[in-house]
């Protein structure tokens, strides 16, 4: 449920109406609802209600500070996966013992940065992270709490690009393996072993490769149990599925059900690490139609939003709705609605059936609060897009538009240049 609304052929967020904050903002934009975000942040916390939990959002999803300040204040934790991901949590207040750190590629400055913020855990994706990890804790002095992340080999059914959980994928420890590497875990002076970790793909719209994946964690549990391995948290990563087109992911209730219902009699503490599922439909793009262009073969919408602005469509091929701002009868079209970098692959909709558009008019691309301002760049020399955020009947921007001079900051010319 969101709190993008047509009022009278319209688009709202919350009381505000899209066409004002274009016009003042200007575009492109990104564009979140307060509202939303708390709703679905609320409604996957409380499905989880009767277990001790900590919702650890997914930073790389969307990391603006006003958005995880957000999660802060509903008592949620973060997953972060670097440094830069670290610093946003703390400027935000984000209690260090709510925060768990996964990744294959943990820098030895990001694990000391980590172990003197104290974390809850490292997820730790190899044997020699493991050894790295304790060495650091060591010359500090501080113990390091870890979980292994576990690969268990299931399919989650989604994008090749965004699965995670099977073998042949980069992510975690063989779940074979994972019995040997706890034994060494504990064996190690500057660790202490407290969860196992997974995360096995995102947007995933079904509820058996979670279930799956719980199942292989518990086997391993009482396994660990044998070797005197207490498992005091247990992270089942993100991944839930949202509606983009025609999918019908599980409501989180169900997801949660299902976890809680496989889990049978597990003490732990659950943590779960949704992105997509609390942000995606709580934030849209809005863009302007800059030109209308038809060849032989083609109509093409070409609009002010580019894919350094959302990639999504040309890296995974994705659906996003688009439709005009203002709704009004007319005829529809087929067209590619495409942007103005140079590549051919840029695009954000492909033989999309829409409304025939007028230059200068604002489309609204749904969807894209989650890895779409995350994952812009300025491909081109495109300044990075303004991002708002509305409550009620108020508008706030939460970054604002880079300026041709963000573009080369930080950039020297040497004197045998000049
Ligand atoms: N935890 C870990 C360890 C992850 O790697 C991810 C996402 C999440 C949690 C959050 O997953 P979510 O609940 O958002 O599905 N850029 C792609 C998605 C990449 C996801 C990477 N990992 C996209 O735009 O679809």
């Amino acid at each position: 449920m969101d709190y993008f609304n047509f009022r009278e052929q319209t688009l709202w967020c919350e009381d505000v109406s899209v066409e004002e904050i274009a016009s003042k903002v200007g575009t492109p934009f990104y564009l979140y609802s307060h509202k939303t975000l708390v709703h679905h942040f609320r409604v996957f916390d409380l499905a989880f209600g009767e277990v001790p939990h900590i919702i650890c959002f997914s930073v790389k999803a969307n990391s603006n500070l006003s958005i995880l300040r957000i999660f802060v204040a509903e008592g949620g934790g973060v997953d972060i996966v670097s440094g830069g991901e670290l610093y946003r949590a703390l400027q935000v207040g984000v209690d260090p013992m709510k925060i768990v750190y996964s990744g294959v590629g943990k820098t030895l400055d990001e694990i000391d940065y980590a172990l003197k913020t104290g974390i809850l855990m490292f997820n730790v994706e190899s044997s020699e992270e493991l050894g790295v990890i304790n060495e650091r804790a060591c010359a500090m002095g501080k113990l390091a709490r870890i979980a292994l992340r576990v690969n268990p080999d299931v399919d989650p059914k989604t994008h090749p690009h965004i699965s995670t959980g099977l073998k042949s994928n980069k992510f975690g420890i063989d779940i074979e393996k994972s019995r040997e590497e706890y034994r060494r875990a504990k064996g190690l002076s500057n660790i202490e072993v407290i969860g196992v970790d997974c995360h096995i793909g995102s947007q995933v719209t079904q509820i058996a490769p979670f279930v799956d994946a719980l199942d292989r964690l518990k086997n391993l549990i009482s396994l660990l149990k044998k070797d005197g391995i207490e498992v005091e948290y247990l992270d089942l990563g993100g991944g839930l599925g949202i509606t983009y087109n025609d999918e019908l992911p599980p409501h989180p209730e169900q997801y949660a059900k299902a976890i809680l219902g496989a889990s049978g009699d597990l003490k732990c503490t659950f943590i779960l690490e949704p992105g997509r599922v609390i942000v995606g439909n709580a934030g849209i793009l809005v863009t302007r139609v800059l030109y209308n262009k038809s060849t032989d073969q083609k109509n093409f919408v070409i609009i002010d939003a580019g894919m350094n602005d959302l990639i999504r469509p040309s890296l995974y091929s994705s659906y996003h709705l688009i439709q005009p701002v203002v709704m009004k009868g007319r005829e529809s079209i087929v067209a590619d609605v495409v942007g103005p970098i140079c590549e051919s692959g840029d695009f954000l909709a492909k033989g999309r059936t829409i409304p025939r558009v007028e230059r200068g008019e604002l489309l609204a691309v749904m969807s894209a609060g989650a890895y779409g301002f995350t994952m812009s760049s300025n491909y081109n020399s495109r300044p990075r897009i303004a991002e708002v955020l509305v409550r009620d009947d108020q508008f706030f921007v939460i970054r604002e538009r880079e300026s041709y001079r963000d573009l080369v900051r930080g950039e020297d010319v040497p004197n045998f240049l000049k």
